[in-house]
């Protein structure tokens, strides 16, 4: 009897202290109509569901794929951050299948998350799977890459996609002195995946940058391919940009042309750039590679001098961000321009850019930044990395 007693006042204590404490968050909460909405989707899930369980607030978080280290990061800092902050957090990774990601994104809709966090595989794809979670209440935000047609997503967090991509033509410039030097140099230009709405950005921004020199002839592109979609690489699969580049120099490189300047969008494919220029390029020059998110293969690569560069972004403030957009959010208000203020990590508030088919997406976008061999101790001073044991390469730190 007494057992019994005390787990009737322990559920009762459970569902007291949920209720004043807003579902996890700091402070005490008036529901957003789509939080209540979602919280008693939660209440009616069975035991298994874990907002049911605790009282927590659920985040539901959808990442594309383990198989590219940073999605694994950022997987990785959004659970600890929602966690540490309060919220229970449901994980999962699609394995790059956008139908997975659909039935993913459902089951967790079907559980009562509170809020949902979707990195997108195909950014077209998931427009009616949205609708549900509008349908249940379930404020969506847009992580990393923006989720097109669905007027269900509430806000955009990412870096400046388009900036990233200049970086990588900046660089580019200054080291080879586009403007000085006399040139022809070759170059040529490795994209992302289509499905990925961030990857047009990243090669616009790098092929904006470098186009007059284009233009004037001072770059050169023997392959003529300098479309988008010539050289998109499905997935950002590290083997298909090597087997392109494998092609490429076979092609166009055999005859003793040399190669100035491998662009590559990020660091997958740069890795299978890089790669087809070890086995397979003639010339005893080292090519410019650039790439992008500061992968630990890569990092290496840019102390061997495989790669030159890489456009780091700090996903560990992206999940910052996006865990205070969700906090305001499940307190019932609509975060604005004020709420940089809070943020411990540099970013713009942008009502103007992102424009995904149903209107324009508020969003918030951090600041990537260019990594070299002459500043990786920067990426250590972020506490995110380390250096090994022979001071030599870096390691990840968490
Ligand atoms: C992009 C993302 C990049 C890169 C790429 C490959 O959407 O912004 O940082 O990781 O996907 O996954």
């Amino acid at each position: 009897m007494k057992k019994v007693l005390a787990a009737v006042l322990a559920i009762a204590m459970t569902f007291t202290l949920a209720a004043c404490s807003g579902g996890g968050s700091s402070t005490p909460t008036t529901a957003a109509p789509a939080a209540t909405t979602a919280a008693a989707a939660a209440a009616e899930t069975t035991a298994a569901a874990p907002a049911a369980d605790s009282g927590a607030k659920t985040v539901g978080i959808a990442m594309p794929t383990k198989s590219l280290e940073r999605w694994n990061r950022d997987g990785d800092y959004l659970k600890a951050q929602f966690e540490a902050a309060g919220y229970q957090a449901q994980l999962k990774y699609s394995d790059n299948d956008s139908n997975q990601q659909n039935n993913d994104i459902q089951a967790m809709i079907a559980d009562g998350v509170s809020v949902l966090i979707i990195a997108a595989i195909d950014g077209e794809a998931l427009t009616q799977t949205l609708a549900d979670a509008k349908d249940a209440g379930i404020p969506v935000i847009a992580y990393d890459r923006l989720i097109m047609n669905t007027d269900a997503v509430s806000y955009y967090v990412s870096f400046d996609n388009y900036t990233v991509g200049v970086l990588q033509g900046e660089f580019v410039k200054k080291t080879l002195d586009l403007d000085n030097a006399a040139g022809p140099f070759n170059i040529e230009f490795t994209a992302g995946d289509p499905a990925d709405n961030n990857a047009g950005y990243f090669f616009n921004g790098a092929f904006d940058t470098l186009k007059p020199y284009i233009d004037s002839g001072k770059l050169v592109v023997p392959s003529g391919k300098t479309t988008f979609e010539q050289v998109a690489t499905p997935n950002w699969s590290t083997d298909t940009a090597l087997e392109n580049m494998q092609n490429t120099l076979a092609s166009y490189y055999s005859d003793g042309t040399v190669l100035d300047i491998a662009l590559c969008s990020n660091d997958s494919t740069a890795l299978g750039v890089a790669q087809a220029i070890t086995s397979d390029y003639a010339g005893s020059n080292k090519p410019i590679v650039t790439g992008q998110d500061g992968d630990i293969a890569n990092l290496r690569n840019i102390v061997d001098e495989i790669q030159t560069m890489t456009v780091y972004k700090n996903v560990s403030d992206e999940a910052g961000v996006t865990l205070e957009v969700a906090k305001a959010l499940l307190e019932g208000k609509s975060p604005d321009a004020s709420l940089l203020d809070s943020l411990s990590a540099d970013a713009a508030y942008d009502t103007s850019s992102y424009d995904n088919g149903t209107g324009i997406i508020p969003s918030y976008l951090l600041v990537p930044w260019t990594v070299t061999k002459d500043n990786l101790q920067d990426l250590v001073d972020t506490g995110l990395y380390k250096w090994d044991a022979n001071n030599q390469y870096l390691e990840s730190a968490t």
